[in-house]
């Protein structure tokens, strides 16, 4: 290989390596898309809960619906909360709509999050039980983990 050649290679494996760099960078440390990352994992929250919804009001859903709903409740309810909840997310940011004491408050925040959990669980097992007003209770014990943070941290929108 010719000195031009290998010169022109390092260039376009240094440019490569800047664009990758940035647009990494860009992808995490972006708030807004982490705000707009975080509505999507409450929908998927949303999306499972009214998967079973559907089921116990016997309006076309399926139990195996409903047992995949609880299943991406669950998915979400492991994940890490400060991964949920990265800080510089709070209203303000994008169209956050996560109340700035939800950061001040991080333990009761972080205990609520983790009490999806075992709630999500006894709706799995419910669900696998087939009786749907078992799996009504479990639901509504459920919403009671969602509702209970949504009432102290996020900002009720009009
Ligand atoms: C630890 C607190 C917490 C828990 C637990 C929680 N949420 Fe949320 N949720 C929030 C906050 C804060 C927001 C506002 C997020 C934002 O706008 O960035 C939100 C927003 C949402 C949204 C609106 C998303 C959007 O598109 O803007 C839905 C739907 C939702 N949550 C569903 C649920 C469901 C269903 C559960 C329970 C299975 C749940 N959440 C549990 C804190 C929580």
């Amino acid at each position: 290989m010719n000195n031009r050649v290998v010169n022109a290679l390092a260039a376009a494996s240094l440019s490569a390596l800047l664009v990758a760099g940035f647009g990494g960078m860009a992808g995490a440390a972006d708030p807004a898309d982490m705000v707009k990352e975080r509505q999507q994992t409450m929908k998927k929250l949303g999306g499972g809960m009214g998967a079973v919804a559907k089921f116990v009001k016997n309006e076309g859903g399926t139990q195996e619906d409903a047992a995949k709903g609880a299943e991406a409740v669950l998915a979400v309810a492991k994940m890490d909360a400060k991964a949920v909840f990265p800080t510089g997310t709070a209203v303000g940011v994008g169209d956050s709509a996560a109340k700035p004491e939800l950061w001040q408050n991080w333990s009761a925040a972080e205990e609520k999050w983790k009490a999806m959990q075992p709630a999500a669980m006894k709706l799995a097992e419910a669900i696998k039980g087939g009786d749907r007003a078992q799996i009504g209770q479990a639901l509504g014990a459920t919403s009671k983990t969602c509702g209970g943070c949504h009432e102290d941290f996020r900002v009720k929108k009009q």
